[in-house]
């Protein structure tokens, strides 16, 4: 449709339906104008958008564009003050010329999900003065984020995450210093390439940095935002830190902190027990050292606790296994030593533990942990007899792995592994028999390499794992022979070292 036709079609429509105010007209125009900028293919941004939703399709002139999809005028002054157009299948450029930014008076503006085909962020967007809430993310921008952003001294929220921009240095300074009301910032996946600034503002809830090729020294005053609930510098392999020696000042409104890979070279502090309402807690590839304070037993709400492949040592304090709505729990990859106490505990969905040099015997308690999905004990010192019925109620374990420590699979309850499991590493377990494996009919990884199995697999065993192993290590065991090998999904088998004659 033309300009010209399109004008007088939205002129007409205000004269019968009287509802000619001029804010609307103008407004009308434009935002028909930027539709017509996009052609609609919803199916070009359904990787990210689960169900893309073009909302513009129903913009037409029959009704006030104050009523259409993603649309919200003020009620008072009739200007439109949010377009939400998340998720909206939109495909094409939006140029500094857009009649986009003729809509002077919004004051949210949400564009993420979208596929904007590598167009520049406009500096254009520097003079929606009114903007409170600016969502960009996720819409295939790229460039520069130019300078005039930090215009926007009214913003509450800015989200530019997972676009192929920049944030020139200088620029991450101004608008910091600038942005004074700014609670959400959301910089995913920029690269930014500079120090941490010191410019934030004390009203920051949320402050999401990973992926941003940041450098050098973590300013201590960020712990010290007063009201931070969210703080992620992950994956920002050149950064490095110092946990706060005294009190965070953000440590009672804290609900997750990810450093993961940031360089501490440090202890984890007393201080981490003030962190009460700590949900999520991502410590992992962060080379700590020394032991887990006790003081982790203030941590009541945690749910994730993620410390893997650090140097932690000593014994895992007792308070971790009492810590009640504890679901994800990753210690994996440390130096951990002594016994595990029992789980108090019965949250937990997932255990690693695996990598480390834990003794003694398995608690009693794993047999507790009702909902547990992944169990990783490999590579430990565990030893004495771990008998089946541990495991055997555990009706959603997907992972299991007690390989290479020093202990013996026992069955003296002739019961079974749950039908649930996946994944299941049973290598140095002294094994000789196979019939706890009777149930576990989804297995599609199994390794029983290094046991005492003798003789021949059982046919059961042969059709259990017809169609879905995909990876079968029995070697290093004393098998007679193998009778039905055409397992139809497998990609590697492993039969070395067994008694095998004849026909293989
Ligand atoms: C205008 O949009 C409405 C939905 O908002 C739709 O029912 C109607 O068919 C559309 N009219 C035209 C002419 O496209
Ligand atoms: C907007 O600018 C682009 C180039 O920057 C040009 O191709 C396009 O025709 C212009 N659109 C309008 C409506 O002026
Ligand atoms: C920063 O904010 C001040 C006061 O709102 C304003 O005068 C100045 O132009 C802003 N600077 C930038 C770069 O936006
Ligand atoms: C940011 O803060 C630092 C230290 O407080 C100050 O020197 C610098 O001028 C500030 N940057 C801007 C752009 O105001
Ligand atoms: C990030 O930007 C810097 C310069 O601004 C550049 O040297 C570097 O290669 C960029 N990194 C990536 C991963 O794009
Ligand atoms: C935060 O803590 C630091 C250091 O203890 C202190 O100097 C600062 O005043 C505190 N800031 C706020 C806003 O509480
Ligand atoms: C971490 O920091 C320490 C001390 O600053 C340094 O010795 C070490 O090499 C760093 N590690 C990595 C992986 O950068
Ligand atoms: C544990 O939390 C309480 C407040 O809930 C606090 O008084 C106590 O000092 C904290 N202990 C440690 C070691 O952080
Ligand atoms: C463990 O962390 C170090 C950095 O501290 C990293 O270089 C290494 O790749 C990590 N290993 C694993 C298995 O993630
Ligand atoms: C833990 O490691 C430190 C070195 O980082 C060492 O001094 C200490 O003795 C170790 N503690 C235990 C219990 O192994
Ligand atoms: C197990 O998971 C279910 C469903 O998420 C939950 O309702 C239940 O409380 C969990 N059990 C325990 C002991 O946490
Ligand atoms: C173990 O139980 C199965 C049935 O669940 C039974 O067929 C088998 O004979 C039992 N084996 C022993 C040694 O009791």
């Amino acid at each position: 449709m033309g300009y010209a036709v399109m004008l007088l079609l939205v002129f007409l429509c205000h004269e019968v339906s009287s509802i000619s105010i001029l804010p609307h007209k103008h407004q009308t125009i434009s935002l028909l104008k930027f539709k017509q900028s996009f052609p609609i293919h919803p199916s070009a941004v359904t990787c990210y958008c689960p169900k893309p939703h073009p909302k513009m399709s129903s913009w037409n002139t029959s009704r006030d564009c104050c009523s259409w999809d993603g649309v919200v005028c003020d009620g008072i002054t009739g200007h439109v003050i949010e377009l939400d157009l998340r998720c909206s299948g939109l495909v094409g450029t939006i140029d500094s010329n857009s009649s986009l930014f003729q809509l002077s008076h919004l004051q949210r503006l949400d564009l993420s999900f979208n596929y904007f085909s590598n167009s520049h962020i406009s500096p254009e967007f520097g003079k929606f003065s009114s903007l409170k809430h600016l969502d960009l993310s996720y819409s295939y921008f790229s460039g520069q984020i130019p300078y005039e952003v930090s215009h926007l001294s009214k913003l509450h929220s800015l989200r530019l995450s997972y676009n192929s921009i920049r944030l020139d240095p200088q620029n991450f300074e101004m608008l910091l210093q600038n942005l004074t009301q700014l609670r959400e910032l959301d910089l995913t996946f920029i690269n930014i390439s500079s120090t941490i600034p010191l410019n934030f503002s004390s009203h920051l809830t949320t402050l999401g940095l990973e992926y941003t090729q940041l450098y050098g020294l973590i300013p201590e005053s960020i712990f010290h935002l007063p009201n931070l609930e969210k703080l992620s510098l992950a994956y920002n392999d050149q950064l490095s830190g110092h946990f706060p020696k005294i009190k965070w000042n953000s440590s009672a409104s804290l609900i997750t902190l990810d450093l993961h890979g940031v360089n501490f070279s440090d202890n984890l502090p007393d201080y981490i027990g003030y962190l009460t309402s700590v949900r999520y807690l991502f410590l992992s590839d962060c080379n700590l050292r020394g032991p887990i304070p006790e003081s982790i037993s203030n941590l009541t709400r945690i749910e994730y606790l993620d410390l893997f492949n650090n140097s932690l040592n000593g014994t895992i304090p007792s308070g971790v296994f009492s810590l009640p709505s504890l679901t994800y729990l990753n210690l994996g990859s440390n130096k951990f030593s002594g016994q595990l106490e029992d789980f108090k505990a019965n949250s937990l969905i997932s255990i690693n533990l695996r990598d480390n040099q834990l003794q003694g015997h398995l608690p009693h308690s794993i047999q507790n942990q009702v909902n547990l999905t992944w169990l990783r004990l490999s590579f430990n010192n565990f030893s004495g007899r771990v008998d089946v019925s541990l495991f055997s109620n555990l009706i959603q374990l997907w992972h299991l792995s007690l390989s290479y420590n020093n202990i013996s699979l026992t069955n003296d309850n002739n019961v079974t592994l749950p039908e649930s499991l996946v994944e299941l590493e049973l290598a140095t377990c002294e094994v000789k028999e196979l019939e706890f494996l009777r149930s576990a009919n989804q297995l599609e990884y199994l390794d029983l390499s290094n046991n005492k199995i003798e003789g021949r697999i059982p046919d059961w065993a042969w059709s259990n794992w017809n169609f879905l192993m995909r990876y079968l290590n029995i070697s290093h065991n004393m098998l007679m022979s193998v009778e039905s090998i055409p397992l139809q999904s497998l990609d590697t088998i492993d039969l070395r070292s067994n008694l095998l004659q004849g026909r293989t």
